[in-house]
């Protein structure tokens, strides 16, 4: 505040009112960077939570092609999901464009009264985008409605649904489980078979990442290189010798010692899931979402959902060493 106060004051001495200029001009210009501070603030958390358009870009082809079967099923969960949850869920966050009644009207989006179990986005009535119409296949499972509901824009790049997704996997398991509950006769519940999700996601070790050993091949560091350049960088140096930030400075870090960067104060989240030194495994697991592989840790960043990326952006911090491990 003062070094603020200092430079409006070197302003107003070229006023007629030094006095009165002074404060107004100190008061505009507060207020002006503290808005400004705010809005860039809050872009720079929005940014992380929904990766825009050009971040999907960046990941090619393999966006489309690792949308499908890249989600984790939560099968497991929704067998047990709390309906009442899920209606005030949906009541919240999707009633603004859907209506949930039998014989509802379509609204923004189509009406969803017994959705699950109906032909997908093909209801009477509803001008569906080409987007939409283009993925649809079948009817809607509970692994479908899961892939779609946590990212719409991932699952049907280009859909009508502005809506970024409910990323919670027992908060989405609670929203799908009282769609089910909208239908005269609603689909069994699904069985938490031996793929399903694990119970408790604190219990739970590993972030249940999808492997992604196959796609090293595929691999491209320099779209990890602007990936991490968008995402990352605000947090992270990654150059020999860089200072610690908000995150460790990461050169080297693809085969060092987990959360041990010297002069880096970890979290005890981190410092608990930490064992021997980074592989391409356990990268994989920890940006993949890092708040569920060490929750509690002071990473806040939701995780890089898309395979591919992934995988560019652990190459590209393998090449940041003076000896890069070899990637499966
Ligand atoms: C801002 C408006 C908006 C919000 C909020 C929204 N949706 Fe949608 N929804 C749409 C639109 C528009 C479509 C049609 C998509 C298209 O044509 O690309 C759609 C389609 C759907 C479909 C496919 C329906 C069918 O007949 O195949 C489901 C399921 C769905 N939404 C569920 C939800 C749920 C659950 C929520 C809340 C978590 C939600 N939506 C929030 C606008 C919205
Ligand atoms: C908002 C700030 C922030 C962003 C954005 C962020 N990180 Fe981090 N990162 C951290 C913090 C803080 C830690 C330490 C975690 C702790 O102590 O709980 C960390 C830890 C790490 C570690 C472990 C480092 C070590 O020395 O073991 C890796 C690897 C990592 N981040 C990679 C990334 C990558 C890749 C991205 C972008 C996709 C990213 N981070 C985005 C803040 C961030």
């Amino acid at each position: 505040m003062s070094t603020r106060n200092e430079q409006t004051q070197g302003h107003g001495r070229k006023g007629r009112d030094p006095l009165l200029l002074n404060k107004i001009a100190g008061g505009i210009l507060s207020a002006g960077l503290v808005f400004w501070v705010a809005t860039h603030i809050s872009m720079f958390f929005t940014n992380h939570e929904a990766p825009k358009k050009p971040v999907i870009a960046i990941a090619g082809a393999g966006a489309a092609k690792t949308a499908a079967g890249g989600v984790p099923s939560i099968d497991g969960l929704i067998a047990k999901a709390d309906v009442k949850k899920g209606m005030s869920f949906v009541q919240q966050q999707c009633s603004a464009c859907h209506t949930l009644t039998k014989g509802g009207a379509n609204g923004v989006g189509p009406n969803l009264y017994g959705v699950i179990g109906a032909p997908m986005f093909a209801k009477a009535g509803y001008a569906f985008s080409a987007a939409a119409k283009k993925k649809a296949k079948g009817n809607w499972t509970y692994q479908k409605l899961n892939e779609w509901l946590v990212d719409p824009q991932t699952y049907v790049p280009g859909t009508h649904m502005s809506y970024t997704g409910i990323k919670n996997d027992a908060v989405r398991a609670d929203a799908i489980a009282y769609l089910r509950t909208l239908s005269p006769s609603p689909v069994p519940l699904p069985k938490p078979g031996p793929g399903g999700a694990k119970p408790s996601p604190a219990a739970a070790s590993g972030s249940g990442a999808p492997s992604i050993k196959a796609l090293y091949a595929k691999a491209v560091i320099a779209k990890g290189q602007s990936f991490f350049q968008q995402q990352c960088s605000a947090c992270h140096t990654v150059t020999k010798g860089g200072a610690n930030g908000v995150g460790p400075n990461l050169y080297g870090v693809a085969s060092a010692p987990m959360f041990a960067k010297s002069g880096f104060a970890f979290s005890g989240a981190v410092k608990k899931i930490a064992k021997g030194n980074w592989t391409p495994h356990a990268l994989n697991e920890w940006l993949y979402a890092p708040m569920k592989d060490a929750p509690g840790t002071h990473m806040a960043y939701p995780g890089i959902k898309n395979d591919q990326v992934r995988a560019d952006v652990i190459a590209y911090l393998n090449s940041q060493s003076a000896s890069p491990a070899k990637l499966p």
